[in-house]
């Protein structure tokens, strides 16, 4: 099969085209190597993808250049589209709401349409838990109302699921959004608490701990969120429906202070904590429900908190030592 895979140089999507390196499909990644976040970082995770035995094609574009998607999609008549690229940060979308608008909302619809008109045979594409909103009926299903969405980031990816939702049923077009929770792990976002709070230990400076550390999330590793998006891709289409919204979770929330703990353990350091308000737009908890994704496609997360903030803060220490030894050069 021809596979593509959008924001491959991102951290969800540099492990997803890692893993599918290996399979017997060929795989296509486009990304605009914006700079949200160190774009060394970006470029490192297209080094690492290149080192693979067979290689990534790989095209630094933007989901907002139509013309260039219809070429392209005309061109290599995909079997598999997975949509990672997209603005992601729910803080960010308070600062700089354009950037959501134009990735999240242009940026989609363009894939959306190019998918339909050449089509496709199914379109897999990143939502998030943020659309629950502060919803509190835990564990949190893919059937809650999510009329009530926080922050920008959350209305443009419960956005994403409404126009799948009439391109598939007006164009038949199988689309699945997946709806992840807080995905940690190796070659992590460094806007995200892990890779923050790390560095500032390490650092030996404040960290910013909103709300005392008492949000909930529910922290899913990397290779739990792959391994979802694989069963996805290579399941059998028959009894699956044309439209489908799936959460893929850990299913076993933690306070953000017990990944702290966590993470001082691992660093064998005590973290210097800054205590912050709540901040607008903060979720106070996340708890997926995993019952649906299990069921149909036998998804079943395998790594535990310990084990997962372990492999990070391995990468990380190796990460920032080559990058220290270059720059000393
Ligand atoms: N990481 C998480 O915890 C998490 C949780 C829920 C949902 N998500 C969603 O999963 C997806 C992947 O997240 P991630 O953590 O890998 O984020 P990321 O920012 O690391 O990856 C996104 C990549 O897309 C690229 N990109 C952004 N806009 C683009 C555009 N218009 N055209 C081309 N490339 C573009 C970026 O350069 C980046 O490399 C996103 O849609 C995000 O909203 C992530």
């Amino acid at each position: 099969m021809k596979i593509l895979i959008t924001g491959v140089a991102g951290f969800i999507g540099f492990h997803l085209a890692n893993n599918l390196l290996k399979t017997q499909n060929k795989i296509y990644g486009i990304d605009n190597l914006n700079d949200y976040y160190d774009v060394n970082l970006k470029k490192a995770r297209l080094k690492e993808l290149n080192k693979n035995k067979k290689k990534i094609i790989f095209y630094k574009k933007n989901l907002e250049d139509k013309k260039f998607l219809l070429k392209f999609f005309k061109k290599e008549k995909f079997d598999i589209v997975i949509n990672l690229a997209a603005q992601a940060g729910v803080r960010y979308s308070i600062i700089n709401p354009d950037s959501y608008i134009q990735r999240n909302i242009i940026g989609f619809y363009n894939i959306l349409d190019v998918s339909r008109i050449y089509r496709v045979k199914h379109l897999i594409y990143a939502s998030t838990s943020s659309v629950y909103g502060n919803n509190k009926s835990y564990p949190l299903k893919e059937n809650l109302s999510t009329q009530q969405p926080l922050q920008l980031y959350a209305a443009t990816k419960l956005s994403n699921e409404l126009m799948a939702h009439s391109y598939s049923s007006i164009f038949n077009l199988r689309t699945t959004g997946l709806r992840f929770f807080t995905v940690y792990g190796p070659w992590g976002r460094p806007d995200m608490a892990l890779y923050i709070f790390t560095k500032n230990i390490l650092g030996k400076k404040f960290i910013p701990l909103f709300n005392r550390g008492s949000h909930v999330r529910d922290f899913t590793y990397i290779d739990d969120i792959v391994y979802g998006i694989k069963k996805v891709i290579f399941s059998k289409k028959k009894g699956k429906k044309n439209y489908e919204i799936l959460n893929i979770g850990n299913g076993k929330p933690n306070h953000l202070k017990r990944y702290l703990k966590e993470i001082e353990k691992n660093l064998k350091i005590k973290a210097k904590i800054k205590n912050l308000p709540l901040q607008d737009g903060d979720i106070i908890k996340t708890h997926s429900s995993i019952i649906k994704i299990s069921k149909n496609y036998a998804y079943k997360p395998k790594t535990s908190l310990k084990e997962g903030i372990k492999n990070f803060i391995d990468w990380y220490r190796k990460y920032n030592k080559v990058n220290e030894r270059k720059n000393k050069i």
